[in-house]
């Protein structure tokens, strides 16, 4: 059986380093370059260096990351505390690095077109899906995640028309961290907590910084208290055929 390693990359509100036993830091650089650590937490959305991010994970072995993020609710059934598990994604960034393989000098060599759908890797959701009914805790069981540009929070149009274009949930981070992971061959899922109704909403108000993290702390223990659980159960099954899809799905995608 593959030995599995399964990272964890904490948004917003999720910078508690405790929540693991035998915590080991490692500070490393990349090929593309440092990625941040616990210490960086004031960078903007477009600026974190996500490939960096990505290839640190790959290279201290993990097979599966778990990403928590702060979501805004394009849906009104997604309320403000509540958990989604994410299963695709609508792309509004711009500006930032997508593939370890975009021709620049510093990336990776060959031509590649990887099949991105489905972005986040089913069994991997289903994990958190039955972990979290297990442990009696309630959440969506899939949604599309618009990520934007940021830093700025969206307009009421823009808002409006990521609810037309099917988005239920808006976001700045899980583009191109999904991206990323799938090509590095690692299976990765988000457990995506509603903190706001963005501003589409006549009676909720406007979101606002100060708002998601206050919403992300006062439900952050959800979210632990998923993950903790999640990885238990994560440890406990055999993921050699999923492990060798995502390797093969890679090799196959250069040219
Ligand atoms: N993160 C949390 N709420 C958000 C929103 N409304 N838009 C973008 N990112 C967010």
């Amino acid at each position: 059986m593959v030995n599995i390693k399964i990272g964890i990359i904490g948004g917003t509100g999720l910078d508690n380093p405790e929540i693991l036993k035998n915590r080991k830091e490692v500070k490393m650089t990349t090929r593309f370059g440092d990625p941040s650590d616990g210490v960086v937490i004031e960078v903007t959305p477009s600026k974190v260096n996500y490939r960096g991010n990505i290839w640190a994970l790959k290279e201290v072995g993990c097979t599966h990351i778990i990403a928590s993020s702060a979501t805004g609710s394009l849906k009104e059934d997604i309320k403000p505390g509540d958990l989604v598990i994410a299963d695709d994604f609508l792309d509004r960034t711009y500006k930032r690095q997508q593939s370890f393989y975009d021709g620049e000098p510093d990336s990776l060599k060959g031509v590649f077109h990887l099949p991105v759908h489905p972005p986040f890797s089913a069994p991997l959701r289903k994990v958190l899906i039955d972990t979290a009914k297990e442990i009696g805790l309630y959440c969506h069981e899939r949604g599309t995640i618009v990520t934007i540009e940021g830093p700025r929070f969206s307009s009421k149009a823009e808002s409006t028309m990521y609810q037309m274009l099917g988005g239920d949930l808006v976001n700045m981070t899980t583009i191109p961290e999904v991206i990323l992971a799938k090509e590095a061959g690692i299976l990765y899922a988000v457990v995506a907590l509603a903190t706001d109704y963005d501003c589409w909403k006549e009676d909720y108000g406007t979101v606002s910084h100060e708002k998601v993290l206050e919403m992300f702390k006062n439900n952050v223990d959800k979210v632990l208290k998923l993950i903790c659980a999640a990885v238990q159960k994560i440890a406990e099954k055999n993921w050699d055929a999923e492990i060798l899809q995502s390797k093969e799905l890679v090799e196959r995608s250069l040219m």
